[in-house]
């Protein structure tokens, strides 16, 4: 006998898993110069505090750590990441908080919850790759809302509720993965508004919130919305370690709250009970903020190297100006296919992702997007430079 694609289950069957994580098989060419992650920096990571906190939490806590927990997470954790959270507007308290193996769980969680085959869960577009693959991997009906650069279009996303009554919104509103732009204070509003007013939970995915290098920061969605229809997904990926898969979601509906914990008992009982803690620890000792500034200023140098570097680029082509994040959007003089710019910058050595893969229908294919957080400032500057070059020659229809 044979196994057979046949053999997986229907929802399993065309995905083949993440377009980012096939690129990465191509980044490990030497001298190749990625802009196609979405990685903090190596830089940004800390092992000897981590160490540090981790020998602290074990002397503390000692073999509890090591032993099985509750699903509702670690207390003391809820307590710091409800604070961390009030911190950035977030309404919640210890209660209402929900330890997940970073943003990606909460999201699934919700999805399991709530969407049967077939729903429709209303989305970005285009929007963030694993929120497409969770989705799909549901049978969700992914519809998406129209955007522009002030993020998602109130009056479409209120036409289109009328029209399919989704359960499910999936909204980034910060420095959006992958376009770096940030929904508007009154859409935010809005959206709150329009949770309320038709049902439909808003799953407000916001990883990004805290790397701003210009501006003043808004408000959550989630601080708007006065019955719960509104779950914050927070994340310390960005912020701390994407290794050690810890996010918090914030859940004041206790109803979808449980459902959401019953979710997570079957697939990893509780998130990692050492990690809670020490990022508990880390919280406590008021770390995140000097951190978050030392980051922050870095980021922002690099951010600035990659718009300035769009000099590089040929006339006709236009990008985004993100506050923060992690990713610049770009689209390149249409008619240029940004899957032929991919494989022609690989063998120059640098590479990126095309935009297309963020649609959950394809097409944009002069799309691409960028991260600059994996490089520093003359890598980005020769890279782009490459990749400029590239762009014109593909456009010219020239070879390289
Ligand atoms: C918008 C968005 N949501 C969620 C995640 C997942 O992050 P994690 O599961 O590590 O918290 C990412 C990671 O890139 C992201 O860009």
């Amino acid at each position: 006998m044979q196994f057979t694609e046949a053999m997986f289950a229907r929802h399993m069957r065309d995905i083949n898993g993440s377009a980012i994580r096939e690129i990465f098989k191509l980044l490990a060419k030497p001298g190749m110069i990625s802009f196609a992650g979405g990685n903090p920096s190596m830089s940004a990571l800390e092992p000897e505090v981590i160490s540090e906190l981790s020998g602290e939490v074990l002397a503390k806590y000692g073999a509890t750590l090591l032993q099985y927990g509750a699903t509702d997470g670690f207390g003391p954790f809820r307590e710091s990441a409800a604070e961390f959270l009030r911190g950035d507007g977030v309404r919640c308290e210890a209660a209402d908080i929900l330890p997940v193996q970073g943003g990606s769980q909460a999201f699934d969680l919700l999805l399991k919850a709530l969407v049967d085959p077939g729903d429709v869960v209303l989305c970005e577009s285009p929007t963030f790759l694993g929120a497409i693959q969770a989705m799909r991997e549901y049978n969700a009906r992914l519809v998406d809302i129209p955007t522009d650069e002030n993020g998602v279009i109130v009056e479409a996303a209120e036409a289109l509720i009328r029209e399919h009554r989704p359960k499910l919104m999936y909204v980034i509103p910060t420095f959006q993965n992958p376009t770096g732009i940030t929904l508007a204070l009154e859409r935010r509003k809005a959206l709150a508004a329009l949770a309320s007013k038709y049902g439909v939970v808003i799953a407000e995915d916001d990883p990004y919130r805290d790397l701003r290098y210009t501006g003043e920061a808004l408000p959550p969605i989630q601080s708007f919305d006065e019955e719960g229809w509104v779950v914050y997904m927070s994340s310390f990926s960005k912020y701390i370690s994407p290794g050690m898969r810890l996010g918090a979601a914030a859940v004041r509906n206790p109803l979808l709250l449980r459902k959401m914990v019953i979710g997570k008992q079957s697939v990893d009982v509780h998130s990692p009970l050492l990690n809670q803690a020490i990022v508990d620890a880390y919280l406590r000792k008021g770390l995140m903020a000097d951190h978050l500034r030392r980051i922050c200023g870095d980021y922002r140098v690099q951010l600035n190297a990659m718009l300035d570097a769009f000099s590089f680029f040929p006339a006709g082509a236009a990008h985004t100006v993100p506050q923060g994040g992690l990713f610049v959007w770009a689209e390149l003089p249409e008619g240029v296919d940004a899957m032929r710019v991919f494989e022609r910058a690989v063998e120059q050595n640098v590479a990126f992702v095309p935009g297309t893969h963020f649609y959950p229908d394809g097409g944009h294919a002069n799309t691409l997007r960028l991260n600059f957080s994996m490089s520093d400032v003359p890598t980005i500057r020769e890279g782009m430079a490459r990749l400029g070059k590239v762009i014109a020659e593909t456009a010219d229809g020239r070879t390289v």
